[in-house]
């Protein structure tokens, strides 16, 4: 008889919708999935669909840039069974907002979601954080890793610094572009630095950077940030199925090896400069 202890529980923070949901579809059927994000609505449609598929799913409304939300989400997930898999898709991108409410959502909540899941789970589970191939164009030069480390132990200068060096390019797109660009390349070196500290406990950390992709979230970015299809080796946007299938791979317990590293999942856009004029 399965009991709540035994039930293997994989949880995706934007799961309500995009590669988050397209994920959940490819993750084996042994195990509980637990969709997440604002939007109630969009959660309970996701869940229905997971069920028709066949899937135990539940939903549960969690805000990642607030640590609290995030808390309760993972005391949540802990008492439905044992976390095995977390993908964490939430994420807001420069059409939708501003500078602090990316680099909150983004950079903070990848934060937040390690740090709480990470603290219930075991050895042998899984944590994906999702960033963006936008991590790839920025100058080396602006990067600071001093500044990424004050994440965890002063948010508001890490705010400030990084609000500050987005506001360089001109026009309130180019700000936020810029914003964000920093908030995903944010996030594959806090998951990788994560890789090598849960990696004691067995967790094993990774982290995806999709390219364009044909979401709600990608189709709003794709007039302006579309530049980098004509780049991808089959000049098109990639689809939420293919990216929901890397995720789910790369979440996949047999693929115990990988850890500590970033997944380029743009159809080829960041190394046609190698073989392609841009
Ligand atoms: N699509 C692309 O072209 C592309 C490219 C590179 C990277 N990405 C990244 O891929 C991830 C998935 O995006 P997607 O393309 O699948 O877009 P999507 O369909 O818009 O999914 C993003 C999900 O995140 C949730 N979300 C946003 N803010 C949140 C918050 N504060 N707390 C909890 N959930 C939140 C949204 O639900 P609610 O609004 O209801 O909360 C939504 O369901 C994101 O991290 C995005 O940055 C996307």
């Amino acid at each position: 008889m399965e009991t709540k202890e035994n039930k293997k529980i994989c949880v995706i923070t934007g799961g309500g919708s995009g590669m988050g949901l397209a994920a959940a579809k490819y993750m084996p059927k042994d195990k509980v999935i637990i969709v997440s994000g604002r939007t109630v609505k969009k959660l309970e449609k996701a869940v229905s669909e997971l069920k028709e598929l066949g899937y135990e799913a539940y939903a549960h409304a969690c805000d990642t840039s607030d640590r609290q939300s995030v808390r309760k989400l993972a005391e949540y997930a802990a008492c439905m069974g044992e976390i095995k898999n977390v993908i964490n898709a939430a994420g807001m991108s420069p059409a939708m907002t501003g500078q602090e409410q990316l680099l909150r959502v983004n950079a903070l909540g990848t934060v937040y979601v390690n740090q709480e899941f990470s603290k219930r789970m075991n050895k042998g589970s899984v944590i994906v954080d999702v960033s963006s191939n936008s991590a790839y164009i920025l100058p080396k030069f602006l990067i600071n890793k001093k500044v990424y480390a004050l994440a965890e132990t002063d948010e508001e200068k890490f705010l400030r610094k990084l609000i500050k060096i987005s506001n360089l390019p001109k026009g309130q797109y180019e700000k936020a572009g810029f914003a964000y660009a920093f908030s995903k390349n944010f996030v594959i070196w806090y998951a990788q630095k994560c890789a090598y500290e849960y990696g004691q406990k067995g967790i094993r950390v990774v982290s995806l950077s999709p390219g364009l992709i044909a979401t709600d979230m990608g189709n709003l970015e794709k007039e302006s940030g579309g530049d980098l299809i004509p780049y991808t080796a089959e000049q098109r946007m990639g689809t939420p199925e293919e990216l929901g299938y890397a995720l789910a791979t790369l979440a996949d317990e047999r693929n115990g090896y990988l850890a500590g590293v970033d997944i380029l999942c743009d159809g080829g856009s960041i190394n046609a400069k190698n073989f392609k004029k841009i």
